[in-house]
């Protein structure tokens, strides 16, 4: 209990102090925009490597989570074009974030070669935790970004409702496979994992702005996707 409000508050500290500053906004909604559309290949990927265990239902939801994702990306890029900057995909920064989220981290610790090696209901309890994650960071951005960014604002409210309809799927996803002990269990691992490395985390929420690494230039150079 300890560890899920420290965890909880951390997070929350995080997103709060980068939303609220115009320095670290444009990292923030960089790294954002990296995670969703990793987060939309890590999806796609589920959905094509378990199709036989996959029903109807779940399949079209997993398939408009995909394309949320893509427009969850697209918003961010945006977001960070708006702040005056762009995304430097050349960033050490930007290859650790893509080594850190998605498919990569998710084979790591579910410790396969390919996803298709997990158990469908193991994959949707780790992009379930993702997804709590996201909602609570974009509850927590609104709450800290300043009122004049208004299509930011607009546009992450967006973000955060279809993160609030994926949690809901993912939830009942794994009701139906009669495994929601799993995303338990995991929830705890993922917030044991952060407690032991406790100094780290304050070691990184502390760190000013000019001395972390940056995943932005000032400038804008429209022809990179990340998509
Ligand atoms: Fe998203
Ligand atoms: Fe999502």
């Amino acid at each position: 209990m300890l560890q899920h409000l420290l965890f909880i508050g951390f997070s929350a500290i995080y997103y709060s102090q980068s939303a609220a500053s115009s320095q670290r906004r444009p990292h923030l909604f960089a790294s954002l925009a990296l995670q969703e559309a990793e987060g939309s290949r890590t999806v796609a990927h589920i959905r094509t490597a378990k199709s036989t265990d996959i029903p109807g239902w779940l399949d079209e939801q997993m398939q408009r989570h995909v394309s949320d994702e893509v427009r969850h990306a697209q918003i961010f890029t945006k977001a960070v074009e708006r702040e005056g900057y762009f995304i430097d995909l050349e960033s050490e920064a930007a290859q650790q974030s893509l080594s850190s989220v998605g498919e990569a981290a998710m084979r790591r610790y579910h410790q396969v070669e390919d996803l298709a090696a997990a158990p469908l209901p193991h994959l949707l309890a780790s992009v379930l935790l993702a997804e709590e994650l996201g909602v609570r960071g974009f509850r927590c951005i609104l709450k800290a970004l300043p009122e004049h960014l208004g299509a930011t604002r607009a546009a992450i409210a967006s973000v955060l409702q279809d993160e609030e309809r994926h949690v809901q799927y993912l939830s009942d996803a794994l009701r139906y496979f009669r495994a929601t002990a799993v995303v338990d269990a995991y929830r705890r691992d993922v917030e044991s994992k952060m407690f032991s490395d406790l100094g780290k985390v304050v070691e990184f929420l502390t760190r000013p702005a000019a001395e972390r690494p940056s995943l932005v230039q000032p400038g804008h150079k429209p022809e990179l996707s990340l998509l």
